[in-house]
């Protein structure tokens, strides 16, 4: 039973995920709250791991550290994707069975369904078929992290679940030019347009392909939930359901962060579109009586506002 002074290990607390479920447990009143930085402890170093765990000896671990990118680096640096997440995952399982952790959330990705999936993905549907090329290293690390929560379940009788999530945005969002997805990367955009008074938005496919998004605040919140609920399932989609096209997105986007200047979104349909549509089925979810509850725009609008904060603060940094 998780209680307010329940120890709680978030692994990966500066990042995206990590860092929104470390404000909500905050906001929940959770008192005792373990991080540590990756300078303090490299998640692939197996000793030191086993040895922070046994230490440490949390009640609760959220497993949000992992190497994480976008198409570009998922493709041109598979060894360090497979690599350093296959290390994250075995050091942190392992160590943390080892450390007689009980309860523990693990982050896989909507990613690692097989690429030609039927829609919307039901959680049964991994590994019904073939990976995307482009992120098969990831995915085969991140599959084999949720089989070693599903195995040590079986084995040890543990309670290692997955939460499954759609493409996620919000605070802490990577900008770089080649690693970001594509919600950070439609607003770094934008913002450059706003910055140089241009209006045309250029991006690459035909704007068809549908993707379904969830703000990391709600993701947050899921994770905190399925940790404090007893499921059957060890894997539970988190999205929203409802997908919109990158066209619709853009739109959307441009409308919040231009709302003064009808921006001509232009397409270069000589770049490739990526898979048509992904979406997830979250009925588990729904039957266990989580759902989503933010708005798009306003949650774009404070990503957007997040950005111009982190911007601010590298600008008077470089100073
Ligand atoms: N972002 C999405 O759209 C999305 C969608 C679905 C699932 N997920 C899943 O959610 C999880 C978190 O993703 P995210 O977007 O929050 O990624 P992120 O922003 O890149 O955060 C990952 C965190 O892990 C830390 N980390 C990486 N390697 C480490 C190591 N060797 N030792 C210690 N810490 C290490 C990073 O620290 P540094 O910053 O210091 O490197 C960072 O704080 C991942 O498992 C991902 O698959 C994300």
């Amino acid at each position: 039973m998780i209680t307010l002074n329940s120890k709680i290990f978030i692994a990966g607390h500066k990042g995206l995920v990590g860092g929104a479920i470390l404000r909500t447990l905050k906001k929940k009143g959770y008192k005792n709250i373990l991080t540590v930085t990756k300078k303090k402890l490299d998640l692939t170093n197996k000793k030191k791991v086993l040895l922070f765990l046994k230490k440490n000896k949390p009640d609760f671990i959220f497993l949000a550290a992992a190497k994480v990118g976008g198409i570009y680096s998922n493709q041109n640096y598979k060894a360090d994707f497979i690599y350093d997440n296959l290390s994250i995952q075995l050091n942190v399982i392992d160590s943390a069975h080892k450390s007689g952790v009980q309860n523990l959330i693990f982050l896989g990705s909507s990613c690692v369904y097989p690429r030609d999936c039927k829609q919307p993905i039901k959680e049964e549907y991994l590994l019904n078929g073939k990976l995307e090329k482009t992120n098969d290293a990831y995915a085969i690390a991140k599959i084999a992290g949720i089989k070693m929560c599903q195995s040590y379940n079986e084995q040890f009788r543990r309670n290692y679940r997955c939460i499954m999530p759609t493409n996620t945005f919000g605070k802490n969002d990577n900008y770089d030019e080649l690693n970001s997805h594509f919600i950070p990367a439609l607003i770094k955009k934008l913002h450059k347009l706003k910055e140089l008074k241009k209006d045309e938005l250029k991006l690459w496919g035909d704007g068809s392909p549908k993707r379904e998004v969830i703000y990391v605040n709600d993701l947050a919140g899921a994770c905190v939930y399925f940790m404090r609920k007893k499921t059957k399932e060890d894997i539970i989609n988190i999205g929203t359901g409802k997908d919109y096209s990158i066209k619709e997105y853009a739109k959307i986007l441009s409308n919040v962060i231009l709302p003064n200047i009808k921006v001509k979104i232009k397409f270069d349909k000589s770049k490739p579109n990526g898979t048509p549509r992904k979406v997830l089925d979250i009925s588990l979810a729904k039957q266990y009586g989580w759902k989503p509850q933010f708005n798009l725009k306003e949650s774009i609008l404070e990503t957007y506002n997040f950005f111009l904060e982190e911007n601010a603060t590298i600008k008077s940094k470089k100073k």
